[in-house]
């Protein structure tokens, strides 16, 4: 399936550690934890020798032992150690099975397997680039487990005309609920909107008063996004206010996902907790709706379900992940 050959975050780079933890992505069982060396490891979590789950191990001398009879993994799945036979050396059918792993953006991003071509990147994100790391204060809420499949998270994402009626008070008003035309083209790797604007009460822990506010849209992978908004100027205490949210899923199972948000803001002095729980809030409000959609997975057939003018992004984000041949989290 082409989503295993993609990169997909699974946990906070800073939640992963000595001590291996269970996570799943894409229906794998996966566990996760951190060597000696500091480089994160992530394994099917299954023992290659009797089938018992790897996170309920330890990690012991920079090694991962097997909470059944101890087999010991190395870095990259090696068995070194089997406390029943130790004059056994232990060959490769012996090892566990790894998964391509990487950090990037705070995250560890996992791909399952790989791709017939040349390996996509995990796509750069305007304003989370390497050139940006210093000129944007950085930060990132959740993990939300979410009854949602990956798909209907992302297109909620990308929704303005929910606003006025889930985040009522807050990012939108039911004065002020008509969407007003935008552009979105295809890029080489999903979709991009531009000239989006929405008048919002309360766009950020900043806002001063009620204010329009710019908005952009990137899809840059099948479950990951990235929005850039800024509000007009005057609106908010901080000068040129300007921030970007992307918006990170793990497609946990086909109906349930993992999500956090990635922050990247002109905000230097605001504490992480400030900032985390206005985002937990909002996500908070979305998530109930997400949970009660129904089909669970996204249908892509154009008539599937009735759109609206405002609908645009959602409708080329459903045909591009139909153009892309994505079946996770879809009804294809
Ligand atoms: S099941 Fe893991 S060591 Fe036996
Ligand atoms: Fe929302």
């Amino acid at each position: 399936m082409l989503e295993h050959t993609l990169w997909h975050p699974v946990a906070l780079s800073q939640a992963v550690g000595a001590q291996a933890q269970a996570a799943t992505l894409l229906g794998e069982e996966l566990v996760l934890w951190r060597d000696d060396a500091g480089v994160a490891q992530a394994w099917r979590d299954q023992c290659p020798h009797r089938g018992a789950r790897l996170s309920l191990g330890r990690v012991v001398g920079g090694e991962l032992e097997c909470p059944y009879h101890g087999w010991r993994f190395a870095a990259g799945g090696r068995c070194t150690h089997m406390p029943a036979a130790p004059d056994f050396q232990p060959g490769p059918r012996h090892g566990a099975h790894g998964f391509a792993a990487q950090e990037a953006y705070g995250m560890l991003w996992v791909r399952l397997a790989e791709p017939e071509g040349p390996p996509l990147p995990i796509h750069a994100l305007p304003r989370f680039a390497a050139e940006d790391e210093l000129s944007l204060r950085k930060t990132t809420s959740g993990p939300y487990a979410v009854a949602a499949s990956a798909p209907r998270i992302i297109e909620n994402f990308l929704d303005m005309a929910h606003f006025g009626l889930v985040h009522e008070g807050w990012l939108g008003s039911r004065e002020h609920t008509a969407i007003a035309p935008y552009e979105v083209r295809p890029t080489p790797y999903g979709v991009l909107a531009t000239g989006c604007r929405a008048w919002q009460p309360r766009s950020s822990i900043h806002a001063e008063s009620g204010a329009e506010v710019e908005y952009s849209y990137e899809v840059t992978a099948p479950y990951m996004a990235v929005l850039t908004k800024q509000p007009e100027p005057g609106s908010s205490a901080i000068d040129d206010h300007h921030e970007a949210i992307a918006m990170f899923v793990c497609p946990v199972t086909e109906e349930s996902s993992v999500v956090w948000t990635r922050m990247a803001m002109n905000d230097f002095d605001s504490p992480d907790a400030r900032l985390i729980e206005f985002q937990d809030h909002i996500f908070g409000q979305d998530r109930p709706v997400l949970e009660s959609q129904r089909p669970k997975r996204l249908p892509l057939a154009p008539d599937a379900e009735a759109h609206g003018a405002a609908d645009r992004l959602s409708t080329a984000y459903r045909r591009y992940l139909r153009q892309a041949g994505i079946r996770f989290g879809v009804i294809a």
